[in-house]
């Protein structure tokens, strides 16, 4: 995914004998997305990695269902901050609340660890941690994470969230045609440019230790929207060594550099993460432009061939009124959206934003479900009509 990465013990060539320290021979897994001419991982097992048995899937989250066939096109706004939050594993708690065939976007308030393990073998996962923070254990290795971190898991790759102790607030993101660094970041090599907004030290890699076993056997794997259960005779995290370009990391949303401009930027020069279908900006608190004359607050615009998803996550939102963490904001392609009565004018002058926010263009239209019903705001679409209209 970003560069090539190697650790433990791994033999001087792909597909040959490698033994473990007692004479007996490791079992090599690979690892690959794209059937075999895309990325790819090859680890090597202590144990036969593919000798589970069936059992019965106890856990998994809801598939999101369309709650609004038929529904008229409005702005619309999602208070997540008054979602219930339900004491749950991170494997029970993904929340779906807009999809649509490539993407499906959620939020999650878990309050105790996996209590097996998972792998989504529909979609890449993202997550983006407004509040909390913990640990993505992986056959790879753990990757540490805390608030305002992305955190990436592989589709496929099997793994345990350990969420801290104290309020958790994830953000979470699956891509069905997985998630990739866009193209216009990275040289003819793969690498990140020298002109990229991030570079990859701005990444938290796996922290390999070698073989664990933590006594927990049961594997639920979601494909086809339900879950499917496993069960190991051993620890499937008894991996010895490992090298591939698939594997979890974390970014900090606070590592992406921004742009600022002498006029208004576009949101793509915010893109962060691309997907099928998608494209994930983050906005971060920046100068905004420089123009004597320049409107910082973005012009009324409509993207008539995306639906627009913002996730407010923190910051004063200089182009709207009546959102606070947590909101999200749904601008569907085919009406216009902007700055809230006065913002637009208000703007000017302005030096600097403190605003955070996720944001995510799709090109397929989203679809809404009950759960994001439930939190709606009935007063957006109209809170644009200017007082006294
Ligand atoms: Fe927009």
């Amino acid at each position: 995914m970003i560069e090539r990465l190697t650790f433990g013990t791994i033999p001087r060539k792909h597909h040959i004998q490698l033994r473990l320290p007692g004479g007996e021979l490791a079992f090599e897994e690979c690892f690959t997305q794209e059937g075999f001419e895309g990325p790819y991982t090859i680890g090597y097992h202590q144990r036969a990695p593919h000798t589970q048995r069936l059992t019965e899937a106890k856990h998994g989250w809801a598939a999101p269902v369309d709650a609004t066939e038929g529904r008229r096109l409005a702005k619309r706004h999602y208070k997540t901050q008054d979602l219930p939050r339900k004491g749950c594993a991170p494997v029970n708690a993904r929340t779906p609340l807009l999809f649509n065939a490539d993407v499906t976007l959620g939020m999650a308030f878990p309050d105790k660890p996996d209590p097996v393990y998972v792998s989504n073998a529909d979609a890449d996962e993202l997550f983006w941690i407004q509040q909390g923070g913990g640990t993505l254990r992986t056959a790879l290795g753990d990757v540490r994470f805390t608030a305002d971190d992305y955190v990436f898991v592989p589709r496929g790759l099997l793994h345990r969230l350990i969420p801290d102790a104290g309020p958790q607030s994830w953000l979470w993101m699956e891509l069905n045609g997985g998630l990739h660094l866009p193209r216009q970041w990275r040289n003819e090599v793969g690498q990140l440019r020298m002109d990229a907004p991030y570079s990859h030290r701005d990444f938290k890699r796996p922290e390999f230790k070698g073989p664990m076993d933590e006594d927990i056997r049961d594997l639920v794997v979601k494909k086809g929207q339900a879950f499917h259960g496993f069960r190991y005779r051993h620890s499937p995290l008894d991996i010895v060594g490992w090298d591939g370009t698939v594997y979890p990391w974390a970014f900090p949303i606070l590592n992406f550099q921004p742009r600022a401009g002498l006029v208004h930027l576009p949101p793509t020069w915010h893109g962060t993460f691309a997907a099928r279908g998608a494209l994930i900006c983050s906005f971060v608190p920046r100068v905004v432009d420089f123009h004597p004359e320049a409107i910082p607050c973005p012009y009324p615009h409509a993207s008539i061939d995306c639906d627009e998803f913002l996730f407010y996550a923190r910051g004063n939102f200089t182009s709207r009124r009546g959102v606070g963490p947590g909101s999200v904001s749904h601008h569907p392609a085919g009406v216009q959206h902007g700055p809230h009565p006065g913002a637009y004018e208000g703007s000017i002058g302005h030096s600097r934003t403190d605003e955070l926010a996720v944001m995510m263009d799709s090109t397929l239209p989203l679809k809404t479900t009950a759960t994001a019903l439930s939190v709606e705001d009935p007063g957006y679409q109209d809170s644009f009509v200017p007082p006294g209209d």
